[in-house]
């Protein structure tokens, strides 16, 4: 039974502060939606939680069970039970997916799982999430499709079965029964002792899975909390009442995310700019 302190976080990328003091308290058996306008900083807390060490932490502290987890790296995290289904999984060539799951299950476990356990719990894994087994045998995510990748993500929390679960946007890109078939696993671990993070921008999601409370980032704040009908709210009437009821003003997220940007674009604009110019 986990519980997680979030007190002041301040979070810098790149040099420019993208969370000004985040506060949050998450207790098993919660399951919080995490709302707000593209590039105001959903993804930057999850990837601060998890010690991705280009999001530095210039103010503010992580405490998981009493413990300041706040200068611990990535793995160490993820051994106490955190765990990140990322926005954008990459792709990882050369590393076979299920000895990829496989080496960190056994990271987790005094003594290492035997290879007909493991098998066990992979079969059954990929049985509740609908998935074709072979994706277990290929390199990790390459050559996934989009919604491949995405119930890959949920593949690796069925099988490490981490206390703190946050998922982001992973319902982006997957079909309706995929939707359904990740909902379900997200379900089976609704039982008091996971708790979860989730970002999305769609009420579909949240309506399956039912959140006991909400939040709408804005600005690198939370600017709101809530119930769920903070959700079916923002689906209707999307982020301008953040505005007019409660006088704040959204910042145009002015630069990109990095995540949109691809060298293989902006080789493309130079290549069609020289032949506009010739
Ligand atoms: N690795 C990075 N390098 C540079 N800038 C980054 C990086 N990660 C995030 N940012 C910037 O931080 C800001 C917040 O990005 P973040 O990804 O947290 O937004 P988000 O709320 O998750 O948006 P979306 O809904 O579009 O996923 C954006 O301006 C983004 O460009
Ligand atoms: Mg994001």
């Amino acid at each position: 039974m986990k519980e997680l302190l979030i007190e002041n976080l301040h979070v810098e990328v790149e040099n420019k502060e993208i969370l000004k003091g985040i506060d949050l308290t998450l207790k098993p058996g919660q399951t919080l939606a995490i709302l707000g306008p593209n590039g105001h900083g959903k993804s930057t807390l999850f990837n601060a939680l998890m010690g991705n060490p280009k999001y530095k932490i210039t103010q503010g502290k992580i405490i998981l069970d009493g413990e300041d987890i706040t200068n611990l790296s990535v793995d160490e995290r993820s051994k106490k039970g955190l765990f990140l289904a990322m926005q954008n999984p990459c792709e990882v060539p050369g590393v076979i997916n299920a000895e990829f799951l496989r080496s960190a299950l056994n990271a987790r476990k005094e003594k290492p799982v035997s290879l007909y356990q493991f098998y066990k719990l992979l079969d059954n894994a990929t049985k509740k999430l609908n998935m074709p087994f072979d994706l277990a045998n290929r390199n990790l995510n390459e050559g996934f499709s989009g919604g491949e990748k995405k119930r890959n993500e949920i593949l690796q929390m069925l099988i490490l079965n981490p206390d703190i679960c946050m998922l982001d946007e992973i319902d982006s890109g997957l079909d309706v029964d995929a939707i359904n078939d990740v909902s379900n696993a997200i379900k089976s671990l609704q039982d008091g002792n996971h708790c979860f993070m989730v970002i999305s921008h769609y009420a579909r999601l949240f309506n399956l899975i039912n959140p006991t409370d909400a939040i709408i980032i804005v600005n690198g704040k939370i600017v709101l909390k809530g119930d769920s009908s903070l959700i079916n709210r923002v689906d209707k009437e999307g982020y301008e009442f953040i505005k007019s009821e409660y006088g704040i003003e959204i910042e145009k997220s002015t630069e990109k995310s990095m995540n949109q940007v691809s060298i293989g674009v902006c080789a493309t604009k130079e290549m069609s700019k020289n032949i506009h110019e010739k």
